[in-house]
């Protein structure tokens, strides 16, 4: 049961940004990775289809023997998480926007959340919000156009910057500390933000804090491996693979899979 992987999936190859922390914190865990590349972005669909899109993703991992799966996308995670916590057996680990470390540290009480639209209309994110960022002034802004740039390796690109000035000029206007990424594609982008940035504008996202809980619940389900073990690593994809494989320097096993 123990050696059963891991089950990683996102509307496509940002969630490898998950999928790299956990690796690096739990080394000896095999896992499967699912990019549903030809169904991105899912920021743009409405809940029926994100949820749709969830659960054909979850019974492919299931099938697959995962003992748990991670929802690498905060898009799936605000708009689907409870039904599938509801409806299967197998813990699930969800990605929220990292609203309450950015309300708990801003100096000047204004942070900015770059995200998609499907996850800044979500309940769940405004639940959050409302929770952890009260008194807080919190500049919300859709990342239009972002995924489809980077699920069509245009990361570096001319139009990358251009839509990344757009989105930040109304939040630097505003005096933010903090900007949060709300989507697994955007810690791609800490390179290109880093020099866009002023230096005292701080970056977080919820890579590191999801690949935690993820051991935690691993852990407490006694699912953990304790052994060493090689680790057997699969990426699929659906889409491009030669876009998966850039995005993860060729380190990974990759294939494509029809699902
Ligand atoms: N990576 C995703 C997220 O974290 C979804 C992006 C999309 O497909 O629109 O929200």
């Amino acid at each position: 049961m123990m050696k059963t992987p891991i089950g990683i999936f996102d509307s496509g190859i940002g969630g490898t940004s998950i999928f790299k922390e956990i690796h690096t914190l739990l080394p000896n865990e095999n896992i499967i990775y699912l990019a549903d590349s030809r169904n991105a972005p899912y920021g743009n669909k409405s809940q029926e289809e994100i949820l749709q899109l969830c659960i054909k993703n979850t019974e492919l991992l299931i099938r697959k023997n995962c003992k748990l799966i991670v929802v690498a996308c905060n898009t799936a995670t605000t708009n689907a998480i409870t039904y599938l916590r509801t409806n299967y057996e197998v813990p699930f680990i969800g990605i929220e926007p990292a609203i309450k470390p950015a309300a708990l540290n801003t100096q000047t009480k204004t942070i900015g959340i770059l995200a998609t639209k499907g996850t800044l209309s979500s309940h769940l994110f405004h639940k959050t919000t409302d929770l952890y960022a009260s008194g807080i002034k919190v500049i919300e802004q859709v990342g239009e156009g972002i995924v489809p740039l980077i699920e069509n390796a245009m990361l570096d690109s001319i139009e990358m910057e251009t839509l990344l000035d757009r989105y930040l000029e109304p939040m630097l206007a505003q005096n933010i500390d903090f900007l949060v990424l709300g989507c697994t594609h955007y810690p791609y982008l800490i390179p290109m933000l880093s020099k866009m940035l002023p230096e005292h504008v701080k970056i977080i996202d919820s890579g590191l804090a999801v690949a935690k809980q993820t051991e935690t619940v691993l852990a407490s389900n006694k699912l953990l491996i304790t052994s060493n073990n090689k680790a057997s690593i699969y990426l699929y994809s659906n889409g491009n693979i030669q876009v998966l494989n850039t995005i993860l320097k060729n380190q990974f096993d990759t294939a494509y899979l029809d699902f």
